[in-house]
């Protein structure tokens, strides 16, 4: 499949789409509590993107068994993946939710992570770093440049602050479906690969952990966690190459 560029009218859709995931976020910051289950903070986001009229992502997305679920909730040694339940939160973990919406046959794609209540300076370093690792990398997603600049950023940025780099699941086009090429290493060397261009959509997500990033998958099929049981955060945005410079985050919390 080859490297899709949207015109205009098709990043409106995207923008509309983008900003009901980054809606769900600012719900979330409040709801991820002490108390509250995984499944609850599901029930909250796939009401609030069917309410706005949008359509979850993930919610049969393919896999060994259809994806059960509109998001994916992983909870501390958990990467991605993780599938909401009757979980209970507690005070000091970590949680990285990910959300995918449709509006009119496009996607928004963006994983945030949070603490519950009061959680250790390590695991706050963790979820700093990873969301500083992503709004590093994004200015990497300019026209002109190279996909691996992107790639490199994230590596580059993560690996020398000591944590690790998730390399088996990658950041990737997004559109008209929710994985479109090309396929972006979240590490690897700078200048190869694509030349950034406008109209180009990204959803970027470096998946960064405490320790080492070797990861292996849980016997649900779905859920992905450090192989060390060390923790790990996950932050994405979908964003779009812009003429003028910068990227556009289309995945805005605001
Ligand atoms: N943001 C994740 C990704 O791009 C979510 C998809 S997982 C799904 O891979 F299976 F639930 F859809
Ligand atoms: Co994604």
């Amino acid at each position: 499949m080859a490297v899709t560029l949207k015109n205009k009218v098709e990043l409106d859709l995207m923008r509309r789409a983008g900003r009901i995931v980054g809606e769900c976020h600012l719900l979330l910051r409040e709801a991820v509590r002490p108390g509250v289950t995984t499944a609850q903070l599901n029930r909250l986001v796939h009401e609030y993107i069917v309410k706005q009229g949008g359509v979850p992502s993930f919610l049969g997305y393919p896999g060994p068994t259809p994806y059960p679920a509109a998001t994916c909730i992983s909870v501390n040694d958990e990467i991605v993946h993780g599938i909401p339940g009757p979980r209970i939160l507690h005070e000091g973990d970590i949680v990285s939710i990910d959300i995918g919406a449709i509006w009119q046959g496009y996607h928004g794609d963006s994983a945030w992570s949070y603490p519950v209540g009061r959680v250790k300076p390590a695991a706050q370093a963790l979820l700093d770093v990873t969301e500083q690792t992503l709004y590093h990398a994004l200015e990497f997603a300019r026209a002109g440049g190279r996909l691996s600049d992107i790639s490199h950023a994230i590596q580059s940025y993560a690996e020398a602050r000591g944590y690790g780099v998730v390399r088996k699941y990658i950041s990737h086009g997004v559109g008209r479906s929710l994985h479109e090429d090309p396929q972006i290493r979240n590490y690897g060397e700078p200048g190869k690969g694509l030349r950034l261009q406008p109209g180009m959509t990204f959803a970027i997500e470096p998946m960064i952990t405490q320790g080492h990033y070797e990861s292996r998958e849980l016997a649900d099929n779905w859920t992905v966690v450090t192989l060390d049981g060390s923790l790990a955060a996950h932050f994405e945005h979908t964003i779009a190459i812009t003429e003028s410079g910068g990227p556009e985050i289309l995945t805005r919390q605001d």
